[in-house]
């Protein structure tokens, strides 16, 4: 195997789902992987040899400090950084008019500002390495934004148009950077949906929410396994030069393509009928 990168990985929220199952892949194939999750605490001692093994250690992504300690303790391990893969997010259902600030700020602060900063930190240790490979988990609601996910949706759209000012800015350091845009996938991100408090209570929009929700849980338990999404990675992992962005499954493959070439109104009226 080739490790176009290096071989030092890390990757955040790497306790379950996508990150989880892209860890034991990296470690699998090899790979010395640092994976985060917030309830993880620093190892007393690290194993000698740590190809092919996961050590996990705390992240919150919306603590600087979190972010901070991780990483210094990642370069004073490895002295480097090769891939970072950010997977830490979450959803948060409710109509706009029922989304209060805090509860906007939170999911930014982990789904956009959190992956932000982390990216932040993790950049001049790649470009003193003269390269690394940086991919962000977004999905297929950074380009679809779905009723009753509006907070979730501007999250995704904001990871996106991030990602590719990114991209463009460190390839000169030898940097490269991807997207990974899943559709529905079964992990617990369906368990750690949160619910705008409004949302529970306001009869305006109660009901037609219920069912949007619905409808999205349904086809996130009736998804694909994570292993769909490590297919996804890997391909960008062993890319000497990897996409912009990868839609997972064919199914997600045409919503993309339809929405690039439908009027706004008919993928509009589409949306409304399925939820
Ligand atoms: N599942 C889907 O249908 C789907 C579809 C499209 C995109 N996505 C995206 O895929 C990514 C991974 O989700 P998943 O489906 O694998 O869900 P998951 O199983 O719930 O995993 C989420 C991971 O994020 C971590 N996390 C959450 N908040 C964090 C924080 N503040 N700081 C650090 N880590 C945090 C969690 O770790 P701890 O709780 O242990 O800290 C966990 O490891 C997310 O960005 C999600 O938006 C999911």
């Amino acid at each position: 195997m080739e490790y176009i990168y290096g071989k030092v990985a890390l990757v955040v929220g790497a306790s379950s789902g996508m990150g989880k199952a892209c860890a034991e892949y990296l470690k699998k194939h090899g790979y010395i992987v640092y994976g985060t999750s917030r309830k993880a605490i620093f190892p007393d001692s690290l194993t000698k040899n740590r190809e092919g093994t996961i050590q996990m250690i705390p992240l919150d992504v919306t603590q600087e400090k979190s972010i901070k300690e991780a990483i210094d303790y990642i370069v004073k391990n490895e002295g480097q950084i090769n891939i970072l893969l950010n997977c830490a997010g979450y959803a948060l259902g409710g109509a706009v008019e029922d989304i209060s600030n805090d509860e906007a700020h939170e999911i930014f602060d982990t789904n956009f500002f959190g992956m932000m900063s982390v990216i932040r930190h993790v950049l001049p240790i790649m470009r003193k390495q003269n390269k690394g490979l940086i991919v962000n988990i977004s999905s297929v609601a950074g380009f679809i934004a779905l009723p009753f996910q509006s907070m979730y949706s501007a999250t995704k759209y904001a990871v996106e148009a991030m990602t590719e000012c990114l991209r463009m800015e460190v390839k000169p350091f030898g940097i490269k950077v991807s997207i990974i845009e899943p559709g529905d996938i079964k992990t617990n991100f369906t368990s750690s949906r949160k619910t705008a408090k409004a949302a529970l209570i306001n009869p305006a929009y109660k009901e037609r929410h219920k069912k949007a929700v619905e409808t999205m849980i349904k086809d996130e338990l009736n998804g694909p396994g994570p292993q769909i999404v490590v297919k996804a990675f890997a391909k960008i992992l062993n890319s000497k030069n990897p996409p912009v962005r990868i839609v997972v499954g064919f199914k997600y493959k045409c919503v993309a393509l339809l929405k690039r070439i439908l009027p706004s109104r008919v993928v509009e009226h589409v949306l409304e009928k399925i939820y």
